[in-house]
């Protein structure tokens, strides 16, 4: 098998990170193909703790090329920051590439979700981390892509277009505005950094995979989240499932072979929607815990559940997992009985 999708099989946070470190060490390629900093998780290297939001776990096996997928939105100013603390940690990156065609997240996109968010009457909870304006704006044809953005004549040609839409909706809810000098200003050095890195990322792992290579997805988020199979309207903005992979990084469907769903052993959930297997009580807060269940990006207290076989078999239906790895059984320990989410019943 050529290539190794990994998805998260619940509503995310199932521990993909620490699967994918693992599968790490056979893979020549790794690639994150849809989100943006709305998803992070924690690696331990030798003793020390490295938060990473939008950079694959691989980035420390100097091995592996280590792809941002067209599928992504990228929030230039946090790459930069997560390169900056690699570069720091002398970790090098020259073997690091950025999808040309990944949309871009800028400051304007994290006031919307915010102000988003304050309009609704019901609360996605969302990061805030602009994915959902800017997912919005690539399908309303309103998007910048990264080779755009390091291009400063087009850069400049694509704040004349959105300023003054978003500025609309800025002034009539007494937001500050954009000032495009400001925004052009604070760009510049990020265009020149990031430039080196932007590439024709379908081509090389499409050349990968043509040479036998090993590569391997890993999805963010998880499938309940999914914007097209999730809880919908309590989701993210992208598709987290295997079927996303090849669109979002531009490789033929034919290519996906081996899907690995991961799953906890409990369920947790961040942010609003149904959560059936849902629990409230001192188990919930002893898993929470164990399981040091707090959210990487915002710190948020993660929802807690027994395991729903229901929500998992739903989760095979639309990703056609090969396999399935189970993680966090230990946090389980000493909790008894165990249960776990059979059947559902409504209004009796
Ligand atoms: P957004 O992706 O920031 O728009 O948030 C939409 C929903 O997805 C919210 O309920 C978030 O809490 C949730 N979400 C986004 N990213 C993650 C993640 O990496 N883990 C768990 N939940 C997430």
């Amino acid at each position: 098998m050529k290539t190794t999708t990994v998805i998260g099989a619940q509503w995310g946070d199932e521990g993909k990170g620490k699967i994918t470190d693992y599968l790490a060490d056979i893979a020549d390629v790794i690639v994150r193909f849809q989100g943006g900093n709305n998803a992070g998780h924690t690696i331990v290297i030798n003793g020390k703790k490295y938060a990473l939001h939008l950079i694959p776990s691989g980035i420390f096996r100097q091995k592996a090329l280590n792809v941002l997928a067209q599928g992504m939105v990228i929030d230039p100013f946090a790459l930069d920051e997560e390169m900056t603390m690699l570069n720091n940690e002398q970790i090098g990156l020259d073997h690091l590439v950025v999808s040309q065609r990944a949309h871009v997240i800028l400051p304007f996109h994290k006031t919307m979700d915010t102000l988003i968010e304050s309009i609704r009457h019901e609360k996605v909870g969302t990061t805030a981390r602009g994915i959902g304006p800017a997912y919005t704006d690539k399908a309303a044809r309103l998007g910048l892509r990264m080779i755009e953005f390091i291009d400063p004549k087009a850069f400049a040609a694509y704040l004349d277009t959105i300023i003054p839409y978003y500025n609309t909706m800025f002034k009539a809810h007494g937001i500050d505005l954009i000032d495009k000098q400001t925004l052009l200003k604070q760009c510049a050095p990020l265009q020149q950094s990031l430039a080196p890195y932007i590439k024709d990322t379908s081509t090389l792992i499409h050349q990968a995979i043509q040479a036998d290579k090993h590569v391997l997805f890993e999805g963010a988020q998880g499938t309940m989240l999914c914007l097209e199979h999730g809880t919908y309207p309590f989701v993210t903005s992208s598709s987290p499932t295997a079927a996303s992979v090849p669109i979002n990084v531009g490789i033929a469907p034919s290519c996906i072979d081996r899907v690995i769903g991961i799953t906890k052993a409990y369920t947790t959930r961040v942010g609003s929607g149904a959560f059936p297997s849902e629990i409230n009580d001192d188990i919930a807060k002893t898993i929470a815990i164990k399981g040091h269940e707090f959210g990487t990006t915002t710190g948020r207290r993660r929802r807690i559940g027994w395991l729903d076989i229901v929500q998992l078999k739903y989760a095979h239906q639309i990703n056609g997992f090969t396999d399935i790895a189970l993680t966090l059984l230990d946090v389980l320990s000493g909790i008894d009985p165990i249960k776990i989410c059979v059947g559902y019943t409504l209004d009796g």
